[in-house]
């Protein structure tokens, strides 16, 4: 009994640092000292009498992302770099602009779980579980429309509609990280050696070179 007891209190604990992401805060606020050079998980607490504002604050997430770049698609985001008084709150939020046919190419953030919302356009949203099922989810959203990309699992977002599109995140984490697989996989510095990347992908090492030479 004493036994199960354990077992479940173990269990209990592991589900509590599982459902976690950024640690909770211990105060109410943390704001970044970006000035300080300790090093801790997270960042440094301003002294909370310094605290103003504008270490709240960001202005112009009104303002489109230049999308004319190859995939067609900007995104900026509100994370602790920007808005110092997000540290040790564990959330973030990005503007995401896609251009006719843009496209947010596949990704992942090793942080955050997702929840994004159409403002505007109609988006093609993905996510892919892991292994060994792989499984792709996708849904068609319009605006108003709400999609969840649970934490590390790959995704993207396509824009199906007939004009630009705009979307709006929020993340939690204060910093949740990308991982864009097209880049992590061809554009690596220095890059991964075309024999282990011809024998991944189960192709010939022309088209790998040709995949690198692009990145
Ligand atoms: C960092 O230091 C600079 C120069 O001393 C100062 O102007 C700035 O306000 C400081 N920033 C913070 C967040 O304390
Ligand atoms: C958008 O980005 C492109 C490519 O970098 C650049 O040529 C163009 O001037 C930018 N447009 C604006 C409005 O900043
Ligand atoms: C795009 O425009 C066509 C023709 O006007 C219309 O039939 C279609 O429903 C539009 N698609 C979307 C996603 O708005």
């Amino acid at each position: 009994m004493a036994k199960r007891n354990l077992l479940l209190g173990l269990l209990a604990i592991t589900c509590t640092l599982a459902i976690a992401n950024d640690p909770g805060p211990l105060q109410d606020f943390c704001v970044a000292d970006t000035n300080s050079s300790t090093r801790v998980n997270g960042l440094v607490c301003l002294d909370p009498k310094s605290v103003q504002a504008n270490h709240f604050y960001f202005s112009g997430l009104h303002l489109p992302g230049n999308t004319s770049n190859p995939v067609g698609s900007k995104v900026t985001l509100v994370s602790v770099t920007q808005v110092p008084g997000l540290n040790t709150l564990g959330i973030s939020i990005a503007r995401v602009d896609y251009a006719r046919c843009g496209l947010n190419p596949p990704h992942l953030h090793p942080r955050a779980t997702e929840i994004l919302t159409v403002v505007e356009g109609t988006l093609f949203a993905g996510c892919v579980t892991s292994n060994p099922e792989n499984r792709l989810i996708t849904k068609v959203l319009y605006e108003g429309d709400v999609f969840v990309f649970p934490v590390g699992l790959p995704h993207f977002q396509i824009n199906v509609g007939n004009g630009s599109a705009v979307a709006i995140s929020a993340l939690s984490s204060q910093n949740p990280g990308v991982i864009t697989i097209a880049n992590a996989v061809f554009g690596s510095n220095p890059s991964i050696a075309d024999d282990v990347l011809a024998k991944a992908f189960q192709i010939d090492k022309t088209v790998i070179d040709q995949l690198l030479a692009n990145f």
